[in-house]
């Protein structure tokens, strides 16, 4: 079509981001929270819904949710940018880099850090992790920063798909020496226990990006939120779509909010399975497992895409990354139910 011709070339070079449905099978392949909102929970927020007056528009900046969110991280409401998921954050972010500033990270990493800047034509950098372990050569990832300028890095603390954190020092040394932004992404911050937002006022450039898909739940929903210095996001938000939360996403993460009893046991629960999870796959000699902090765990083997296939007949979806840049012969799997995560441990046996 002649039309296309106009839309950029770094857009239609790009592949797409894609995670097809798999029906009946155990999802373990998305880094959810395995549990459902219970129906009491549920049953609360659609009462409440229901009285909403939809045919209004939201304020620009959910702010009784911004607010909620303020009280609870001790910042000011201007700090904190809700939005329709943490990804949304991220192209945010790009989008108001100045063009062909180059974004930086490290492979491997998740995904849409270099998917969004290659989609709208800004140079990417990245520093390999160690294939032994996925450790960061600090020195030569500091280096890089002085050598490329980076506008903006992009860092999951744990990373993803690796489940590690980055030591304290690195960071610190990082943020003095960025000339720009410094994105945490705390996608998984409940899970690991760690934060930099007590940071915040000491380093103007950082950023922390966190979600409410994963310990909240709420995957479905797509609400996330970014933190940082007042002055900065007041610039920042000039780069979202107006009203780019509406009021039933907001409603859902301030029920989240009140519900943080509910949310901490799962929590519990979930890193109980984990230790569990990883000390049982350890003990399978074909494996090579890495230590997490997040709700999924990495492993490496002779063979994924027949492990994956296998699984897959076995009921069990989880996600393959081999093909990805630096993850050759990997599998990840998210922490699951105790049932699933046992079934899981059989097959992975079988298969082995
Ligand atoms: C590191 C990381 N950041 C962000 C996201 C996306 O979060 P959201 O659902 O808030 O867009 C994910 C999702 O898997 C992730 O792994």
């Amino acid at each position: 079509m002649k039309a296309k011709s106009f839309l950029k070339e770094s857009l239609t070079k790009q592949k797409a981001y894609q995670v097809l449905p798999e029906p009946d099978l155990i999802k373990l392949n998305q880094n959810e929270l395995p549990y459902p909102w219970p129906k009491a929970m549920r049953q609360a927020l659609a009462k409440h819904l229901s009285s909403l007056e939809l045919n209004r528009y939201p304020l620009t900046e959910a702010i009784n949710l911004q607010k909620a969110l303020a009280k609870k991280l001790k910042l000011k409401p201007e700090q904190i940018l809700v939005a329709t998921g943490s990804n949304m954050i991220l192209q945010v972010l790009v989008l108001a880099l100045k063009h062909k500033t180059p974004v930086m990270g490290v492979r491997p990493s998740f995904a849409l850090y270099d998917l969004i800047p290659k989609t709208f034509a800004y140079p990417f950098v990245e520093v390999p992790l160690r294939q032994s372990d996925f450790s960061l050569d600090e020195e030569k990832f500091l280096k890089k920063v002085k050598e490329k300028k980076p506008g903006l890095i992009f860092l999951a603390n744990p990373n993803a798909p690796t489940g590690g954190l980055y030591r304290q020092t690195f960071l610190k040394k990082l943020l003095k020496l960025a000339p720009g932004l410094v994105l945490l992404d705390e996608a998984y911050y409940e899970f690991s226990g760690v934060t930099w937002i007590k940071e915040l006022k000491k380093h103007p450039n950082l950023l922390i990006s966190r979600t409410f898909s994963k310990a909240y739940g709420l995957g479905g929903v797509r609400l996330g939120y970014l933190v940082g210095e007042a002055s900065l996001m007041t610039e920042i938000k000039k780069a979202y779509v107006p009203f780019n939360v509406g009021v039933l996403s907001e409603q859902a993460g301030l029920f989240a909010l009140k519900e943080e009893k509910f949310f901490k046991t799962k929590l519990k629960e979930i890193l109980t399975q984990r230790e569990k999870l990883y000390q049982e796959m350890k003990k399978i000699k074909s494996l090579e497992v890495f230590p997490s902090q997040a709700n999924f765990i990495l492993f490496r083997l002779k063979n994924p895409q027949a492990c994956f296939e296998f699984l897959k007949r076995k009921g069990l979806l989880i996600r393959n990354v081999s093909s990805q840049a630096g993850l050759a012969g990997c599998l990840r799997v998210s922490v699951g139910r105790p049932k699933e995560n046992q079934q899981f441990l059989n097959a992975l046996n079988q298969f082995a």
